[in-house]
């Protein structure tokens, strides 16, 4: 029996745990016990506890209630928590998710105690080291010692940096093993699309049309903290609205709900909140998301996963970013960067608007990845 401590903190991560604790519980509870610590970076009832309540993910053994702050004192206090924990309980690995704060205090607390890091999400990059989150993940990778990475340009750009594949056992932080092993998010989008659809009211409860609609998420950073570059994106969704008579549902994460009015003009945040088809919502459960996301016409984001399910539930996505790391998204015609000008946004949206031939190929695995990372995982720590 190993036994593993995840640490899990932002929304994505939380979902992502799903998948893994899902797959330990139906099919290696005798050979793996995992130990989850939530790092607190996300509190709120609909940013966190939500997930637990709806995903069947096992609560936390341990919360450190580190709330926001500036990414040093946030990150240290998550460093030093777990560092007590790692202590105590001498995992045989601590297993981390994607990009995050979260992601990079684990990765620090547990290189320093020689406990082997399983990175999820392995060797994703956008090239943009002004973003917090290709400092993290670079970090993570680099004092890893088992690297999942969901795609092929992923595991590409760990050879790039230096990572072999022809790493054979036993794998150590100092012969790491990199492996393609499809996305985890696709095994969950397979596996709570039907959930979803059983349980989901969230377009009756939002007078929402079918098909009718474009859904729409906005959190990064780099958009919500410059003015010019939030009111660049609302001033094109709201000409879009205008242009096409088309709803537009934004479950608003509170990072950009708290910063709305503060960096859009008052004649801006006046229209937006006068526009009866722009259907601004708090944050929704994943099972909500998910019908959100099979219903919109198009989707129009700023996050890494939605992209991501966007293309799973075939539909074409507008990335407000000027990068992605999931580059195939975009070679195969199912997205397009645009960044937050206003001009390219609604142009890249009539492009879709008018097309129906967008093809969506098999990118992403065949919905088992949590179980090659848990067979790997024994393997490697048993
Ligand atoms: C974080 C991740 C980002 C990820 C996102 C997922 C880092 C550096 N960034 O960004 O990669 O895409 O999570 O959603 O780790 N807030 C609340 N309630 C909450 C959580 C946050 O009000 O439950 C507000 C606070 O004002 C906080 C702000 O949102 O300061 C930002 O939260 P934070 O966790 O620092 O970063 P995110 O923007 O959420
Ligand atoms: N999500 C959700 N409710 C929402 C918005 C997003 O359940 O209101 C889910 C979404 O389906 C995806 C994940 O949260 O699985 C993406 O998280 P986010 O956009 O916060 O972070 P990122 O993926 O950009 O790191």
């Amino acid at each position: 029996m190993i036994k593993i401590l995840t640490v899990i903190g932002a929304r994505p991560q939380i979902i992502k745990a799903a998948a893994l604790s899902r797959c330990i519980k139906e099919s290696y509870s005798s050979e793996i016990k995992e130990l989850i610590v939530h790092t607190g970076q996300h509190y709120d009832q609909n940013m966190s506890q939500i997930f637990f309540d709806e995903l069947g993910i096992p609560k936390p053994n341990m919360n450190l209630s580190v709330g926001s702050g500036n990414h040093g004192v946030q990150t240290a206090k998550m460093i030093e928590g777990l560092e007590e924990i790692l202590i105590a309980e001498q995992p045989d690995a601590i297993v981390v998710y994607g990009d995050t704060n979260s992601t990079l205090a684990a990765g620090v607390a547990a290189s320093k105690l020689h406990v082997p890091i399983v990175h999820i999400e392995a060797g994703l990059r956008s090239y943009n080291k002004k973003m917090p989150e290709e400092v993290n993940r670079i970090m993570c990778d680099h004092a890893s010692t088992l690297l999942f990475s969901p795609t092929k340009a992923g595991i590409e750009n760990l050879i790039k940096e230096g990572f072999k594949t022809t790493n054979l056992q036993p794998y150590t932080m100092n012969n790491p093993g990199i492996f393609h092993c499809g996305d985890i998010m696709y095994d969950n989008s397979l596996h709570f699309s039907k959930l979803s659809d059983q349980q989901s009211t969230v377009l009756d409860d939002n007078d929402i049309e079918k098909d009718k609609f474009v859904l729409s998420t906005i959190h990064r950073n780099d958009n919500t903290d410059i003015p010019e570059r939030l009111s660049g994106i609302f001033e094109a969704i709201l000409e879009i609205i205008e242009n096409h008579n088309i709803s537009f549902v934004l479950p608003l994460h509170p990072r950009t709900n708290k910063l709305l009015k503060q960096n859009t003009s008052a004649e801006l945040y006046l229209n937006i909140k006068s526009e009866k088809r722009l259907k601004i919502i708090p944050p929704v459960s994943f099972l909500d998301m998910i019908a959100l996301e099979k219903n919109a016409k198009i989707i129009v984001t700023d996050s890494g996963g939605v992209q991501k399910e966007a293309f799973f539930f075939k539909k074409p996505c507008v990335i407000l970013r000027p990068e992605t790391e999931w580059v195939e998204l975009v070679s195969c015609g199912a997205a397009k960067i645009v960044g937050w000008h206003k001009d390219k946004i609604i142009s890249a949206f009539n492009d879709y608007y008018t097309t129906t031939n967008v093809s969506f190929p098999p990118l992403f695995g065949d919905g088992k990845a949590a179980s090659f990372m848990c067979a790997k995982m024994i393997e490697t720590f048993e």
